[in-house]
């Protein structure tokens, strides 16, 4: 396949600034975490990929041990870097991450500077890449010192082999002192990557207000709660659907009756804005201070298409503001 980017490709989509810094994300992104995995047929990853790049979505996030089989989402993103997307390296974000579980021993896993930097350059292999945009930490890791974690970040990016230093799920006070860390040793803390959408709001308990402060980006992951905030689960579990795959990480007793009088209501405020559900749930994220880039997931090019519409029509009014945070409290 001898893939040409479409020529208008940059018309429509916004790039956000990243907190303070110099690096503008689209305010769409796309992750890997499910559905590009050595489980999954390869065409459709690649399509989802291209497609993607062709509506302007620049931004795309791995980490470590995404899957399944750990480690083969990088692989399969690897593939398709170097068959359709070489030329336009400089055009991408790529991003990895290390501290969840991805090989057998101590050192596996975790925040240590010897995790963390033995991933790094596994990433790399698997990516073939020299270097990529953002590493993150993955996961707050109290039995390190975080001047260990970050030490690690800071020696990523002087090695060359990271561009920009992230921290993702970390609370608002360690994100604070982690950005204080990495200013003292000239690394400035690009962005966090926390779970955000509708349902699970925990970032505005401190974390948004820190971030803004400090001069970071957020890029939400999981805004569309899994799937559960689209209209995948209104005629109950479909084939084919993450919760209906053993290795998906929602489980259909997630998929609750009281979720779903929610969800119904959400997608009724939505239809009377002329979108589906899962454009308003992206839209309310995006509208969120502090927030720079949602960070979506997909099965099908389909999906994405229907979520780039999103941002033709991101603004929400007050009255429709407090009918979502109704329909949130049913
Ligand atoms: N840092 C962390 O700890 C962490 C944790 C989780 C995720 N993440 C990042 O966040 C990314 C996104 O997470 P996520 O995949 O859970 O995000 P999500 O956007 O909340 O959910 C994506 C799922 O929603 C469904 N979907 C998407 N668009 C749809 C549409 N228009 N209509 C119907 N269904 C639609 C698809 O489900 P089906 O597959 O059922 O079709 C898709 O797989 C990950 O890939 C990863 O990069 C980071």
């Amino acid at each position: 396949m001898n893939y040409i980017p479409s020529a208008i490709r940059y018309d429509r989509m916004p790039y956000r600034r990243c907190g303070r810094s110099g690096l503008l994300l689209p305010a769409i992104s796309l992750g890997l975490w499910h559905n590009f995995g050595s489980v999954d047929v390869f065409e459709n990853c690649q399509e989802m990929i291209l497609g993607s790049f062709d509506l302007g979505i620049t931004h795309f996030d791995l980490a470590n041990n995404y899957g399944p089989v750990p480690g083969s989402a990088e692989e399969t993103f690897g593939r398709i870097l170097k068959n359709d997307l070489r030329a336009y390296r400089d055009e991408l974000v790529v991003s990895t991450k290390a501290g969840y579980r991805m090989w057998p021993g101590p050192h596996g896993e975790w925040g240590s500077r010897k995790s963390l930097l033995a991933s790094l350059d596994q990433s790399l292999k698997r990516l073939g890449l020299d270097y990529v945009d953002i590493f993150y930490s993955h996961r707050p890791d109290t039995e390190t010192p975080l001047e260990e974690t970050v030490g690690a970040l800071v020696q990523a990016v002087r090695s060359g082999k990271a561009l920009y230093a992230g921290v993702s799920n970390y609370p608002a006070d360690m994100t604070r002192r982690a950005a204080d860390l990495l200013a003292s040793a000239g690394v400035p803390l690009l962005i966090h990557q926390p779970r955000y959408n509708l349902f699970n709001r925990w970032v505005e308990d401190g974390l948004s207000d820190v971030l803004l402060d400090v001069g970071a980006g957020c890029i939400a992951f999981c805004p569309l709660a899994q799937g559960l905030l689209t209209c995948r689960y209104l005629k109950g579990i479909e084939d084919g659907s993450r919760a209906s795959k053993p290795h998906g990480f929602l489980k259909p007793d997630q998929v609750t009756e009281e979720k779903m009088q929610r969800v119904r209501a959400l997608a009724e405020i939505a239809a009377n804005r002329g979108q589906t559900l899962a454009q308003l749930a992206l839209a309310w994220v995006l509208a969120r201070p502090a927030v720079t880039s949602v960070l979506i997931g997909a099965s099908s090019l389909q999906q994405i298409q229907e979520n780039v519409v999103t941002l033709e029509k991101i603004h929400i009014t007050p009255e429709e503001l407090a009918a979502i945070d109704a329909a949130c409290r049913l």
